[in-house]
């Protein structure tokens, strides 16, 4: 009796400890993303998975906290990516994805979801997964089963019939239709109604044809501005934001217009259609690094030809329109489409940004304060400061002189718990 009541008594101080946890990254070199400049020698104090304190080393009076040694490291916010399709696998494309059941893609997701986590993005918005994959893989890394990063998934991408978001690849008889497929104002009100109630935290639709879709075109504008209407009206009212993804000029300023978020690739922009995205504070989220590798790797992914043809047009001007975004002062965030290509590589689009007229600090602002931004999450993540969730990231180089020391994360923390410590002997 008396041992059962101290057991009991031992498991309640136990998890009490759990819940209180106190840690303390001690003398490391912490950006501010902020002001893109390096705190040298701080301490950050962290509790209950969140960051109390940032101070210079030795003065946040932690003297007994369990600490990690951060000395000589450089210390930023976990890294975020706004466009990802987890459960997507970059080998299987075109006719290839046809035989991947949902179930089968849930398993992929699981291993994606790891080697981002593990890569430094601690928060990813998954836009599209069919089956609602995404929805259970999230549910399943909110629970502790599986590691992963936080994830704001879309459900199922809203399109048109026959449009990039719907299945073209088998004949009529088959009546291949993806699940997010619907035509007519009311129609997409219900798909929108539909993603909710399964678990969707955003809204992505198809707002052109596509890359990788068959049949489509680059520059044709999918579902009309009283269909985009209807669907940004139907979203913010149930409280979530929309990202359209959208490569011609012409769907993209409808987009606009309708009053959608976030627009994705957002290739073919035009001058004034990024004035009208700075006026009306809309992200554009362009994935500029994947060209690379649709056209190196893809034919032996399984990439249509058709779709490499159209890669060559779309390639090259979406990175020239990036740098006039850039110029202008558009929002940018930071969206990779990792899934097309190789998940756990999100942080070589880095390069790419400064490449073409950002900053190191401007690209590192996009993954962290920029998208915490366009995610609604400015209170919880992006920069460390106090209060913030405590996800933490260490790279042994200073990134804001050389933005690729990102591609190599020596350290990774989520809500104050330790995924990866390669300082660690
Ligand atoms: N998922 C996109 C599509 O099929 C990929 C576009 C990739 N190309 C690019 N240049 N961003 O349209």
């Amino acid at each position: 009796m008396l041992r059962a009541l101290l057991s009991a008594a031992s498991l309640l101080v136990l998890s009490l400890g759990a819940a209180a946890e106190t840690i303390l990254l001690s003398g490391g070199h912490v950006i501010d993303v902020e002001r893109g400049t390096v705190m040298k020698d701080h301490d950050i104090l962290i509790e209950d998975g969140r960051i109390k304190a940032v101070g210079r080393a030795g003065t946040l009076g932690a003297s007994g906290v369990p600490r990690i040694e951060m000395k000589g490291a450089f210390l930023l916010p976990g890294l975020s990516d706004s466009h990802v399709h987890l459960t997507s696998r970059s080998d299987l494309h075109g006719y290839r994805r046809l035989a991947v059941s949902t179930s089968r893609s849930a398993i992929s997701g699981v291993a994606n979801a790891e080697k981002t986590l593990r890569a430094g993005f601690t928060t990813v918005r998954n836009l599209g997964g069919p089956g609602f994959a995404d929805v259970d893989l999230k549910d399943a890394i909110d629970s502790g089963e599986v590691p992963g990063p936080r994830i704001i998934p879309a459900g199922q991408s809203i399109g048109i019939t026959g449009g990039h978001c719907d299945n073209n690849l088998l004949p009529y008889e088959d009546r291949a239709i993806d699940g997010g497929v619907a035509d007519g104002p009311w129609a997409v009100r219900q798909k929108v109604r539909e993603n909710k109630k399964y678990g969707a935290e955003v809204i992505k639709f198809c707002g052109t044809g596509g890359v990788l879709s068959k049949g489509t075109t680059i520059g044709a504008q999918q579902f009309t501005l009283e269909e985009m209407k209807a669907i940004v009206d139907e979203a913010h009212e149930l409280g979530l934001k929309v990202a359209v993804h959208a490569h011609g000029a012409k769907g993209i300023a409808t987009a606009i217009e309708a009053g959608v978020d976030s627009i994705e690739h957002a290739s073919l922009i035009t001058d004034e259609s990024i004035k009208a995205a700075i006026k009306k504070g809309v992200f554009l989220s362009m994935d500029i690094y994947v060209s690379d590798f649709i056209l190196g790797e893809g034919e032996a992914a399984g990439i249509l030809p058709e779709s490499l043809e159209k890669e060559k047009i779309v390639g090259q001007a979406q990175r020239e329109r990036f740098q006039a975004a850039v110029k202008a002062g558009a929002k940018i965030a930071f969206g990779t489409d990792a899934g097309v290509y190789t998940h756990g590589y999100n942080a070589r689009q880095f390069a790419f940004m400064v490449k073409w007229g950002m900053s190191p600090a401007d690209a590192i602002r996009a993954a962290t304060i920029g998208n915490a931004e366009l995610f609604g999450l400015a209170g919880e993540i992006g920069s460390l400061t106090a209060g913030k969730r405590a996800d933490i990231i260490a790279v042994t180089g200073d990134p804001l002189a050389d933005v690729r020391e990102l591609e190599d994360v020596d350290f990774v923390m989520k809500d104050g718990a330790v995924f990866f410590d390669g300082f660690a002997d």
